[in-house]
């Protein structure tokens, strides 16, 4: 939680108190049982100025259970793309009445930037910075991972694929530790996993085998190619034959190892249809969970 004229922010997992991650996610599966939701009489504009699709239309769709008015601003529409700043445009918005901003920026720390720029009162959400955070993916993940039944203390999490670029599997590393996760292993193809995310509780291994050997959750990330210079993109036939998650993969895993995955996902590439729409996929219910998720934080931020 950042504070800036006043308002509470969801920016980033290492700004949220201990208090407040036990209170979203517990709030979160409260709201997927059923509890009634709080009415905001509030106005939201989601400000995405990159592609989404799950993520844009759960917080729409989390806004609108809970009474609030949603505006989507399509970039390509906006005055941004006549060269206005993201400021100017932030200002504008809050001068029309809007409460709180849903933004996703491919810039890294951009919605932070504008957290500590912002003049006037209004609430901030980051909805994925660049290679930096998207602290609402990790509490809907993390949610789905406690409904599953998980025990953190015990568990070992894999996390596979392309996490240099990937702010998913960074808000994730910070909140699984921060829940008391039991081990986290890291893998990837060389390069793609960056040596500073290693710590007490997060180990990098060298392939998708030992990842997965012994997990109970293991989420597969995409390739990110919008955020790399593509001269050191794999092969794809070579980077699925090494890293694509296939039914043969979790029969090393526990038997009742759970699968994730972000989404977009490419199949057969980042992970097997086999997999993805098999018995052990928590894919969907990654997305089901995002509405309340994003229920709760709206609730938290702005209730
Ligand atoms: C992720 C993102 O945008 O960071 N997707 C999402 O929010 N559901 C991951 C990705 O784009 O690969």
């Amino acid at each position: 939680m950042g504070v800036s004229s006043q308002s509470r922010h969801l920016l980033d997992i290492r700004s949220l108190s201990q208090d407040d991650l036990v209170f979203l996610l517990s709030r979160s599966s409260e709201l997927a049982r059923g509890s009634s939701p709080e009415h905001l009489d509030r106005c939201v504009a989601n400000l995405f100025f990159e592609p989404s699709t799950r993520t844009r239309v759960s917080f729409e769709l989390a806004a609108r259970r809970l009474g609030a008015e949603v505006i989507n601003i399509e970039l390509a529409r906006s005055s941004a793309s006549k060269g206005e700043s993201l400021l100017d445009t932030a200002a504008t918005l809050v001068a029309m009445g809007v409460d709180a901003l849903v933004l996703r920026h491919p810039d890294t720390g951009e919605v932070h930037r504008l957290a500590s720029a912002l003049l006037r009162p209004v609430v901030l959400i980051n909805a994925g910075d660049g290679q930096g955070d998207h602290p609402s993916q990790a509490l809907l993940d993390a949610a789905t991972l406690q409904r599953s039944g998980l025990d953190w203390s015990s568990a070992t999490v894999a996390i596979v694929g392309d996490i240099r670029h990937s702010r998913v599997a960074r808000s994730n590393i910070e909140l699984f530790t921060r829940l008391g996760v039991g081990c986290i292993r890291l893998a990837g193809p060389p390069g793609f996993v960056p040596a500073e995310l290693e710590s007490e509780r997060v180990e990098r291994v060298a392939s998708l085998e030992q990842a997965i050997d012994g997990a109970d959750a293991v989420m597969m990330l995409r390739i990110q190619h919008e955020r790399m210079d593509q001269s050191v993109w794999p092969d794809r036939s070579a980077y699925a034959r090494e890293w694509c998650l296939t039914p043969a993969h979790l029969e090393l895993a526990r038997p009742d190892c759970r699968v994730l995955h972000p989404g977009p996902i490419n199949r057969e590439l980042e992970i097997d249809s086999a997999v993805a729409d098999g018995p052990r996929s928590l894919i969907l219910e990654q997305v089901r969970m995002g509405v309340f998720s994003r229920m709760a934080v709206f609730e938290w931020l702005l209730g």
